[in-house]
């Protein structure tokens, strides 16, 4: 007899393990089916984030930058250490234990949710049905009244730089390399380029970025952009903006690039090569020809607000299909899918999604930049408060950066906050709960806001933004 479940979710990246688990919660039978499999041949539930991802990534740049700190930063406390050596095995052993626990605290969750986690590859059949196709054993056909598609995405590939898993790279095995290449190219300045290049330029890689676009972090405010650029430079990571990748060529030595900039041709010579320039839905083998699911010319599932696909009880969530791609937002998605499904009523607030990049200093925003709120029209305020005004920041020794706060003028409501500086990610979330709740800048302003702490950046902001700033000379 096949198998039935009230809820079939195709992956386990952090849109499906939610989904499933959310689904769980509300009392319904659950079936969650990955077939990720890591390089050490072992299959685990996670997805990109958790094995490729947000995770390994923070680890390393947690490592590699308290190996800066040690040494650029410890003489200033009066510490002295003598030479501070970094041993790449032990970092990345301590990478891939973290990506274990969490990993098996997947497993883990699934049991204790009732949550059946299968173990191989998922097609959407017609008719609600799926075809499960496990590790080890026959293919089965799995009766699901409700599925929900959350196959995620991979890196783009480019016809000029083709991977080769050893000299010309994704980001995924840029977090496994096992010694620091002496010199390092990035092709695209978006987030993993920003984020690995950092981490390996701290360990002494000379980096060198090449971004097709003229103006740096495009997505960002264009404050919070300059400030980063500016830092970046400092810490050695050279970003050519305004350049386009011709030709990548690996020989026995390195990779030779070819590169157009406003200059003409240029060549770049490297160890290694990453290519970060985006990602794109992984939808292979995920759908029979009959199953009926539209896929936009892109590859990206089709879906409305909340995430129902152009088949009756057939969603689909996170990085598949349109928005940001982002761990918080795949979860998000996955909870509001098996919310519905139940006959709740959830939605997602697509307008308040935080974006962190974790590189130092840190970069995270909430809402609408500057420039877009220009472009609507609609008059409006700004407060900033640089770190370097900020006790906290002065005792972490980290004052670079400044916290940005746009509001309206008309009815004073918070519409984006951007910060640039130590912990960015982690002060983010008062943004991000002003804007969930429509706050005023007056709301933040009466907020009580510990003393002394990095939080209160983002209070002085808010009191900036009506020129009531406190311990900085308001302009
Ligand atoms: P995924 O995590 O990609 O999971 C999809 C899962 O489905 C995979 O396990 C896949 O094997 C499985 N699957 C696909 N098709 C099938 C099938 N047919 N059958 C069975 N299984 C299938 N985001 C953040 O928010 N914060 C960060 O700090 C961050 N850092 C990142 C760092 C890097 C280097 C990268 C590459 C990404 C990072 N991201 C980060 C993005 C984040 O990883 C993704 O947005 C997130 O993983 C998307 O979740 P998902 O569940 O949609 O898909
Ligand atoms: P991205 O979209 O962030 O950046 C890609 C960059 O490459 C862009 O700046 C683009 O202009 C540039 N580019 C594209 N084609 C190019 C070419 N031919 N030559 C030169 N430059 C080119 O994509 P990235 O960095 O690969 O990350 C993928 C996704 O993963 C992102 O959407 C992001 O949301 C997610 N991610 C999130 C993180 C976080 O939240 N901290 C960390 C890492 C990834």
């Amino acid at each position: 007899m096949s198998k039935s479940y009230d809820v079939v979710v195709i992956g386990a990246g952090p849109g499906g393990y939610i989904a499933a688990i959310r689904a769980a919660q509300l009392g319904m039978t659950v079936a969650c089916i990955d077939e990720w499999k890591n390089k050490d041949g072992k299959n685990a539930f996670g997805g990109t984030c958790l094995n490729a991802g947000c995770i390994p990534s923070k680890a390393l740049l947690e490592s590699t930058e308290l190996f800066h700190r040690a040494q650029h930063e410890f003489k200033k406390h009066g510490i002295s250490t003598g030479d501070v050596a970094m041993d790449v095995a032990t970092m990345q052993k301590r990478r891939a234990s973290i990506v274990r626990q969490l990993t098996g605290g997947i497993a883990g969750l699934f049991k204790a949710n009732k949550v059946d986690g299968l173990v191989g590859h998922g097609r959407l059949l017609s008719g609600s049905k799926v075809e499960f196709t496990p590790v080890e054993g026959d293919v089965e056909t799995i009766d699901a009244k409700n599925v929900i598609l959350a196959a995620g995405s991979t890196p783009i590939e480019l016809g000029v730089a083709p991977f080769d898993g050893d000299k010309i790279v994704d980001s995924w095995a840029a977090l496994e390399f096992e010694s620091v290449p002496e010199s390092l190219g990035v092709i695209g300045a978006g987030v993993v380029g920003l984020e690995l290049g950092s981490v390996w330029a701290r360990l002494g890689a000379k980096v060198t970025i090449i971004e097709a676009m003229d103006d740096f972090l495009f997505m960002a405010d264009r404050d919070v952009a300059k400030v980063a650029a500016k830092d970046f430079k400092k810490q050695g990571l050279d970003i050519k903006l305004g350049a386009k990748m011709t030709s990548a060529q690996a020989s026995a030595n390195g990779v030779t690039v070819t590169y157009e900039d406003a200059a003409g041709t240029q060549t770049l010579d490297v160890e290694k090569l990453i290519v970060a320039v985006g990602r794109r839905p992984f939808s292979d083998g995920l759908l029979a020809d009959d199953a009926g699911v539209t896929l936009d010319e892109r590859g990206f599932v089709v879906v409305d607000d909340e995430c129902r696909t152009s088949v009756k009880n057939v969603y689909a969530i996170g990085d598949c299909v349109r928005g940001p791609m982002l761990a918080h937002k795949a979860s998000e998605e996955g909870v509001m899918a098996a919310d519905l499904i139940a006959g709740e009523t959830s939605e997602v607030n697509y307008d308040v999604i935080p974006s962190v990049i974790y590189t130092a200093p840190e970069i995270a925003w909430v809402g609408k930049t500057e420039e877009e709120v220009k472009s609507s029209g609609r008059s409006y305020k700004t407060g900033s408060f640089p770190f370097a005004a900020n006790g906290r920041a002065k005792a972490l020794e980290q004052t670079s950066g400044m916290v940005k706060v746009i509001s309206a003028e008309d009815d004073d409501e918070i519409l984006g906050v951007h910060i640039v500086g130590p912990m960015a990610g982690e002060l983010i979330a008062e943004a991000v709960l002003a804007l969930e709740f429509s706050a005023s800048t007056e709301d933040l302003q009466r907020t009580i806001h510990a003393h002394p702490s990095l939080a209160e950046a983002v209070h002085e902001a808010a009191l900036a933004a009506d020129k009531r700033a406190l311990n900085y000379i308001n302009r």
